[in-house]
């Protein structure tokens, strides 16, 4: 049989793949996900049931215990996130160092990170219990920097977590509830969160979920490795997509909404250098499952909140034009699950530079799930090789001898 290993070592034999486009990193028990036929299953179960039938807690149970949770399992989970919502007040003051216009995604990797100073115990090797908690600690406590983070930068004083309410209500609460009056949370809404946090979940090996597997693979802490997924999360082609979206639906209505114009621009990608944003997948060659959904609700919601975005009819126009496109035919360019996330959230109330941080809760007890998985498997540190294409060796120049 062929020895990769002493291959190696004998030659510098060594697989290059840019952007890992053919190469598995790990073996995993988490999600299925078949791009060819556009099904996504968490632990086996298919995203639509889940969607359709579930709460986000069950699901985050479910990702990161194996197992859908029973009732006494999901009470005590839930009741235990509930004890957990409250920041130490001394983050508080972090809070107050940022400037108003500061980024929410940076707000939060920011405070995430920060845990590891209130909770030193959950770095180097801890128990299982310090782990549980940490786990506990985070799904608990990020709605809470979310919301804060808004709060920052809306310079509002920051509402305290109501624990009677649920999960996605005591987020609203958090984000919107106004001194004058009780914050009654709409069921529409808040159904609404509840399916999409549920379809953000996890996605296996994407960028941030790889960033956290790696960075953890070095036995950094949780907390640690959650706050380098949520910075790999914000970039443009991530999870920052669902912000460029709106921006780009909106620029497209403000420019007549002419949506032909910018699917041909698109299809110069090379020489514009504008991509549809909200199309194409890494995985998916076929429908993105999670963008049938959104896609679905976003009519839903915005009929049951007598909502008449015209961004919605842009979004839809401009599918329709893409899809009908050779362009987008041939490469296989679908709506992925940022292309109609942004319309709901907007529809929520929720402002644009929000969208990203809504995605990273939602995708928290994926990101736990493959932190843990890799750790209880005892995966070695990730440490990719390289081709090195620089210059051969050559000699120290003094500074007065260089041109
Ligand atoms: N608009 C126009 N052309 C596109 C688009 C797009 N959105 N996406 C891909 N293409 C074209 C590329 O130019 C390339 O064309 P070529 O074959 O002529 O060279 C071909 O399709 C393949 O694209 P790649 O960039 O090689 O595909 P890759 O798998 O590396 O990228 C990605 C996937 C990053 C998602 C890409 O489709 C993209 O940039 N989409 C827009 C950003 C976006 O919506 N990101 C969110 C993804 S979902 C998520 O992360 C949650």
């Amino acid at each position: 049989a062929l020895d990769i290993q002493k291959l190696r070592d004998q030659s510098g034999f060594i697989t290059l793949d840019s952007g890992y486009k053919n190469t598995g990193a790990t073996k995993s028990a988490i999600t299925f996900l078949d791009g060819e036929e556009g099904i996504l299953r968490y632990r086996g179960y298919p995203i639509e049931q889940l969607a359709e039938q579930s709460s986000f807690l069950e699901v985050a149970y479910l990702l990161i215990y194996g197992e859908l949770p029973t009732q006494k399992e999901l009470e005590s989970f839930t009741n235990e996130i509930k004890v957990h919502t409250l920041v130490n007040e001394d983050m508080r003051k972090i809070f107050d160092g940022f400037p108003v216009n500061a980024h929410p995604m940076g707000i939060l990797s920011a405070l995430v990170c920060s845990l590891t100073a209130f909770y030193p115990e959950s770095m180097g090797s801890v128990t299982a219990e310090q782990e549980r908690l940490s786990i506990v600690r985070l799904m608990a406590k990020l709605p809470t920097i979310a919301a804060w983070a808004y709060k920052n930068h809306m310079g509002h004083p920051v509402n305290y977590p109501q624990n009677r309410l649920s999960y996605c209500a005591n987020f609203m609460h958090m984000m919107f509830a106004l001194p004058v009056e009780e914050y009654i949370v709409n069921p529409v809404i808040e159904d609404a969160l509840n399916t999409l946090l549920i379809l953000h979940a996890d996605h296996e090996q994407n960028c941030s979920t790889s960033t956290v597997r790696l960075v953890g693979s070095s036995h950094a802490s949780l907390y640690s490795s959650i706050s380098a997924g949520i910075n790999a999360l914000w970039g443009p082609l991530h999870g920052g997509a669902n912000q460029e979206v709106i921006e780009m639906l909106e620029e497209i209505k403000a420019d007549g909404g002419d949506v032909k114009k910018y699917v041909e621009m698109a299809k110069n990608a090379k020489t514009t250098g504008f991509r549809l944003f909200g199309f194409g997948h890494r995985v998916y060659k076929n429908f993105d499952p999670r963008a049938k959904i959104i896609k679905k609700a976003a009519d839903k919601v915005l009929s049951s909140l007598g909502i008449n975005d015209p961004v919605l009819e842009i979004a839809k126009q401009l599918e329709e034009a893409a899809l009908t496109d050779p362009y987008f035919v041939e490469r296989k360019l679908y709506p992925n699950v940022d292309f109609y996330s942004g319309i709901i959230y907007r529809a929520l109330g929720i402002p644009t530079n929000m969208f990203t941080v809504m995605f990273a809760l939602g995708r928290l007890p994926g990101w736990i799930a493959q932190w843990k998985e890799m750790r209880e498997t005892k995966e070695p540190i990730g440490r990719p090789r390289q081709v090195y294409v620089g210059h051969p060796k050559r000699d120290y120049l003094d500074i007065n001898s260089r041109s």
